[in-house]
């Protein structure tokens, strides 16, 4: 096993801005209204994993996918271990071949894996087979997803394209908006939140990509070269935002990348090499 030890950032997470609800935010539960900041409550799933607030987040051990069988058989990953703490934001680097798609396709639940564990806030979710039958909700309700393009509805307004998973989660229509509006302001986007996609700049439309991520609260995000396609300063920029949304919403976030800008703000990144994990401190620079 490589090291999983937590870096010494975990210790500021108590003294992070409250969130940006001031109240008002109906049921929706936030870790304000929870009072227990640590652990707010999410969408009911499948019992049977652990709890504690120290597995939270993001938790990977031992994980294995092999592709196909016998003679052609692809050992994709081979030893994955990587644990983030809800709030931080970690890097994922390597190569070609490496193995990040895979793992980002386990973690979200697209296929699975032949061996190891997996917990996503504070719920195993995979221990050499799933435990939960609900795929689909898993997805819905604990992962949300940022890719290098916004890929946005197009025929909806910016509002409707962050409201929409909540909606479809089961959350009132007016409540799911009022909460997309809240997030679009903390994106600084809410002036747009009327307007069609197309008629949004890049940097907005990864904005709005970001408020839709956060939509349904989930404890984790997975991020694929989510700057790659941007200028420095907007790179950073999205980072900027990564960061101060992790601890805002308690989300713990994996960004895959190779993007040389962005790479220095990590206080961790795993690095992959032919399916297995190294972990490395980052240098942390300040957004
Ligand atoms: N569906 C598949 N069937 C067989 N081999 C695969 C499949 N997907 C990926 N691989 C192999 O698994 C290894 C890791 O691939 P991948 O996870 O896509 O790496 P990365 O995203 O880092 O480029 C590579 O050797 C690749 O050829
Ligand atoms: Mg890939």
């Amino acid at each position: 096993m490589n090291g999983t030890k937590l870096s010494a950032n975990q210790s500021n997470r108590d003294a992070e801005t409250p969130p940006l609800e001031k109240g008002g935010s109906g049921d929706f539960p936030t870790p304000a209204d929870s009072g227990t900041p640590a652990n707010p409550p999410r969408p009911p799933f499948e019992k049977g994993g652990s709890t504690s607030t120290e597995d939270a987040g993001i938790l990977i051990e031992g994980l294995r996918k092999r592709y196909g069988a016998g003679d052609t058989a692809v050992d994709a990953l081979k030893d994955v271990n990587m644990r983030v703490a809800p709030g931080e934001v970690v890097g994922l680097v390597g190569p070609s071949g490496s193995g990040k798609s895979t793992l980002l396709k386990c973690l979200g639940a697209v296929i699975e894996p032949s061996a190891g564990r997996m917990t996503l806030g504070g719920e195993t979710i995979y221990d050499n087979a799933w435990k939960t039958r609900d795929l689909r909700a898993l997805r819905r309700d604990r992962i949300g997803f940022v890719f290098q393009a916004p890929y946005l509805i197009p025929f909806l307004d910016v509002t409707d394209n962050v409201a929409l998973l909540p909606m479809l989660s089961g959350r009132p229509n007016g409540e799911a908006r009022r909460r997309a509006v809240e997030l679009l302001e903390a994106l600084d986007v809410a002036h747009r939140a009327k307007a069609q996609p197309s008629q949004l700049s890049g940097g907005e439309q990864q904005r709005v990509s970001i408020a839709r991520a956060l939509a349904n609260q989930p404890p984790v995000i997975l991020a694929d070269e989510p700057t790659a396609p941007l200028d420095s300063e907007r790179a950073l920029g999205v980072m900027r935002i990564l960061n101060q949304m992790a601890s805002q919403y308690r989300t713990a976030i994996i960004v895959v990348t190779h993007d040389e800008k962005i790479i220095p703000t990590f206080k961790r990144i795993y690095h992959i090499r032919d399916g297995r994990t190294y972990e490395e401190a980052g240098e942390g620079r300040a957004l």
